[in-house]
């Protein structure tokens, strides 16, 4: 393989691969919590169920939170209950 091709096949990878990581970066669980979810309560609300509260209770709490006027995209939901759902008691950046 030529310099020229290999740069055009990294250029097409980067292309396709750095724009499928941002947008992975904007959707983080983590950044979701503290920018949605601190709107009406401070963080210990939340870090005090980490590790208390299953998949099935935190998606009751999200939906709960929806209905409180919480502003989620039903996309993020469920990527969210998972993160929630997989913390352990005083994980940060929920609890400090
Ligand atoms: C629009 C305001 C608002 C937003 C945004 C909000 N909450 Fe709440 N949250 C409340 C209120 C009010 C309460 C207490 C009364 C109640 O339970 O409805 C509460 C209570 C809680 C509780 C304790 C009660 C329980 O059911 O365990 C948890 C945990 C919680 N919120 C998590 C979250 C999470 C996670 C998010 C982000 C998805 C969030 N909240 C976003 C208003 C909000």
């Amino acid at each position: 393989m030529t310099r020229t091709r290999l740069a055009m096949v990294l250029c097409l990878a980067l292309g396709v691969c750095l724009p499928a990581f941002a947008r992975a970066q904007d959707k983080d669980p983590a950044q979701t919590v503290i920018s949605v979810c601190t709107r009406c309560h401070t963080p210990a609300r939340i870090c005090k169920n980490l590790g208390v509260k299953d998949q099935d209770a935190w998606d009751a709490t999200v939906s709960h939170m929806i209905r409180n006027g919480a502003k989620l995209d039903a996309a993020d939901k469920p990527g969210l209950v998972s993160w929630l759902a997989s913390r352990k008691p005083g994980d940060k950046p929920v609890c400090n």
